[in-house]
């Protein structure tokens, strides 16, 4: 018998809406919708579970609970002390935190909504439990949030509870965190695009963190974001990689997660057996370098990643041809612009001389200095990196 179907929205980075909804597809996500940093669709509970251990994109994954029209202060009070039985979903022994978006009608301030979700649960708790739940902003049992939009028919407020109350895409591998690096699901969907498989190498010279590198081969070795990467190769110890709040859901089925934590590290395990083309990181200042290296060796992949001191500047690549990919400093947080300037323009040339026939992907933030490479991008695609508008660009180097 097929398992109830829930409504989901997947929270995903701005620009890589069409490749979260893949990701997702690939765990039976169904009527999939992509909408401005985000993915709604349609899952099972089996989905769902897989989704918080296996997938790359998503901040959050976001149940619905309850949709309510929704115009007023006083409808949404009510509906959302109407949306859910509040003593499975919210015992007073749980703490919780709201996040709203959205408007409709008079309620047109998301701070505000949020307070009066908040107001209608606890005035809930305290007159059917007698006491009320504490309010956690930085670790919460429980995170609601309510979003306000337009119906058919017409203002309408839908409530959803997020299955995991820390952000998904903090994976635990990266205590150090180099110089403006890249958020770890940007990291991922940035290498999704380029669709490298590990059959040819792939460098990054300008490596910092490591980030791109760690997303890249922990997807092509298939190990699960979800569980401690020494976990998922060791099948024995199955520790998670974050609190999962949708385990502690009145409908959970712990059964269910178990089997699907063993069927992940087994996939790893299977995985991190197949052969890689050979993954370098040049990085020029040795102590960014050391948290590199203590990054890839918390995400488990020291056998895979070399690391190495180096000038990307004077680049000399593995046999090849292969994929470089790389995010240089780009002047809006670091270096000068004029400095800058030079660092592309011999960058650009050590790739003409000599990685003739590699494909290179480089996450840029300034189009001037991107001019100075002295190449043409064959492809741009749009990407926000921690609000600075960028371009993930593509260019075959000749
Ligand atoms: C924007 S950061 C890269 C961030 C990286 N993608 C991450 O997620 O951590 C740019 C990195 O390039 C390094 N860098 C600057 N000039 C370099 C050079 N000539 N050769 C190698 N690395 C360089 C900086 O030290 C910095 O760590």
């Amino acid at each position: 018998m097929q398992d109830q179907l829930w409504d989901v929205i997947a929270v995903v980075p701005a620009s890589l809406e069409a490749e979260a909804a893949a990701e997702l597809e690939a765990f039976g996500a169904q009527s999939l919708q992509t909408l401005r940093r985000a993915v709604r669709c349609r899952m099972d509970r089996a989905g769902y579970y897989r989704a918080h251990l296996q997938a790359r994109l998503p901040f959050q994954l976001l149940r619905l609970l309850a949709s309510f029209p929704c115009a007023s202060r006083s409808q949404l009070y009510g509906g959302v002390q109407e949306a859910a039985d509040w003593q499975g979903w919210l015992p007073p022994q749980l703490s919780f935190r709201v996040e709203a978006s959205g408007r409709a009608g008079e309620l047109n301030h998301s701070h505000f909504t949020a307070l009066e979700v908040k107001n209608a649960l606890v005035d809930w708790q305290r007159q059917h439990c007698g006491q009320r739940s504490d309010v956690d902003l930085e670790e919460p049992d429980r995170v609601f949030h309510l979003h306000l939009g337009q119906g058919p028919q017409g203002p309408m407020a839908s409530l959803y509870v997020a299955g995991s109350s820390s952000s998904l895409h903090r994976r635990g591998y990266r205590a150090a965190m180099g110089r403006a690096p890249l958020k770890e699901n940007l990291a991922a969907g940035l290498m999704a695009i380029t669709g490298w498989d590990g059959g040819v190498p792939l460098v990054d010279p300008f490596c910092g963190s490591a980030t791109l590198l760690i997303e890249a081969v922990s997807r092509v070795l298939q190990h699960p974001p979800g569980l401690l990467p020494g976990a998922a190769l060791a099948p024995a110890h199955h520790a998670q990689a974050r609190r999962f709040s949708c385990l502690q859901w009145p409908d959970a089925d712990l059964g269910l997660w178990r089997s699907l934590v063993v069927a992940s590290a087994e996939q790893a395990l299977a995985g991190s057996q197949q052969p890689i083309a050979p993954v370098i990181g040049l990085e020029q200042d040795p102590e960014v370098l050391e948290q590199a290296r203590s990054n890839v060796a918390a995400a488990g992949l020291e056998a895979w990643i070399d690391l190495r001191q180096g000038d990307g500047r004077e680049l000399m690549p593995p046999p090849g041809p292969g994929v470089l990919v790389c995010n240089p400093p780009y002047g809006e947080r670091l270096g000068d612009e004029q400095a800058l300037d030079s660092l592309y323009h011999r960058f650009g040339r050590q790739l003409k001389e000599h990685c003739s026939g590699w494909s290179l992907w480089l996450l840029s933030g300034n189009a001037k200095l991107t001019r100075a490479l002295g190449m043409k991008a064959s492809r741009r695609v749009p990407v926000s990196n921690g609000g600075i508008d960028c371009r993930w660009l593509h260019y075959e180097i000749r």
